[in-house]
């Protein structure tokens, strides 16, 4: 009867739906490029404390990010002080937070921005600071609720399964009863195995956000690779789990770090946008170079990432050359695709149609992500050839192909903030505005 107490208790639980992330959240997390350096006296710069999040905020303000949407900062591991107050709440470390959490979150809600930040379902967080156990989830909903937290990404370790099964939902349920909108990652899947039947992704829709399904990114082409390969791989179980307040999460853009070519953080931009992922960076981003900045505020890679029609894209193909092709429908019956190459020789030439690719009878264009460029007078068995690099991508924006004259426009409706308008130029040529 324990099995029946548990579905009791989970069908109680009130749906997260309280309208947030209606497309994939965008931002910026420390873990992933800072990790849990909490030595501030040696390594002031890039140790784990309250400046990091206020510089990275300026940041976001300051150098165009937020009005692209990214408007998530998140704490991750290691803000904790060792003991919970007198009251039991958890307690941010007071010599590298001095100012307390509720004062970083009136700073970042200033510049117009959210703040995240990290839990524990378990009895320690995966770097062994305090976790949440059953008996704490209230009042550590309750805390963030009082310190103005936005986002709350509930991690895993040193719990086991019943536990995780009991607290996800208990988590979602407490942070619904605080009354403030708190967006709600949940780790769970991962500590699971990632895949039905021991993970109910209609249960993480209903109760979480979004959810990291696989093992966490490193700093390497290889770990991207691995992730893309994993989420194809099950893209029959995943794809369908996903749309509007309900994401998987494949993890951080690592674009702006050290393991990337410039072809291989274009190809993580891509498949996130591809894969509807969530874009939140962990970069440095007071040190980054123009090449990440230019992919990661790609105008158009964000746009399709965040597709009002919230539809999780797909593999397409895999050819025995190792070319792949992905693909996602979007609103106003346009597409994006994107051809990868995961080969390490030379740039490979790639000869299809659109019809080979599945498209309908018709006239289309297509417009070159990364490059600006754009093709016309396509129709669905015109046969084109490309040109990929290894480890690279082509990233199209494929729409029907406009017949005014004058201008027409089609146009994404990016968050609220934003909306980026193709416009007709001269017949047959688009520019990106
Ligand atoms: C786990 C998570 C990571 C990060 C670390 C922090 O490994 O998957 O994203 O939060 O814990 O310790």
């Amino acid at each position: 009867h324990l099995k029946k107490t548990l579905l009791a208790l989970i069908s109680l639980t009130v749906a997260m739906d309280n309208g947030l992330l209606k497309t994939p959240p965008m931002g910026w997390m420390a873990w992933e490029r800072f990790r849990c350096d909490i030595d501030c006296k040696d390594d002031p710069e890039n140790c784990i404390r309250e400046d990091l999040f206020r510089d990275m905020a300026d940041r976001l303000v300051e150098d165009g990010w937020k009005e692209l949407g990214y408007e998530y900062v998140i704490i991750d591991d290691c803000w904790m002080s060792m003991l919970r107050d007198e009251h039991g709440r958890l307690q941010p470390d007071p010599f590298r937070f001095p100012g307390g959490i509720a004062k970083l979150a009136r700073y970042i809600h200033d510049r117009g921005l959210k703040l995240g930040i990290y839990a524990d379902m378990g009895t320690h967080t995966c770097m062994g600071f305090p976790g949440t156990t059953l008996d704490t989830i209230n009042i550590d909903a309750q805390t963030f609720a009082s310190w103005g937290v936005d986002y709350l990404k509930f991690d895993g370790c040193s719990s086991n399964p019943i536990e995780q099964m009991l607290g996800y939902p208990l988590m979602s349920k407490a942070l619904n009863a605080t009354g403030r909108p708190m967006a709600y990652s949940c780790s769970w899947p991962v500590y699971v195995g990632g895949l039905p039947p021991k993970v109910n992704y209609s249960l993480l829709g209903d109760i979480c956000h979004l959810w990291r399904n696989y093992v966490d990114i490193q700093d390497s082409w290889d770990s991207v690779q691995g992730i893309v390969e994993w989420f194809s791989n099950n893209q029959d179980d995943l794809q369908p789990a996903a749309g509007p307040g309900r994401w998987n999460d494949p993890d951080m853009l690592i674009i702006g770090n050290f393991g990337l070519s410039v072809d291989q953080a274009r190809a993580q931009m891509a498949l996130w946008a591809i894969m509807a992922a969530p874009l939140i960076m962990s970069n440095d981003l007071r040190n980054l170079d123009n090449s990440a900045r230019f992919i990661l505020q790609n105008k158009v890679a964000v746009a399709i990432n965040q597709d009002s029609m919230g539809i999780q894209g797909r593999r397409l193909l895999q050819e025995k050359n190792h070319i792949e092709v992905y693909w996602r429908p979007l609103s106003h019956s346009a597409s994006a695709l994107v051809f990868l190459s995961r080969r390490t020789d030379m740039p490979s030439l790639y000869h299809t149609s659109l019809a080979k690719l599945k498209y309908d009878t018709g006239n289309y264009e297509a417009y070159d992500v990364f490059t600006g460029s754009t093709v016309t007078g396509l129709n669905a068995t015109t046969q084109f050839t490309l040109s990929i690099n290894p480890s690279g991508v082509v990233m199209w924006y494929v729409y029907p192909e406009q017949t005014s004259k004058e201008t027409e426009t089609l146009h994404y409706q990016h968050n609220k903030a934003s909306q980026f308008t193709f416009h007709k130029a001269e017949p047959g040529h688009l520019t990106v505005l």
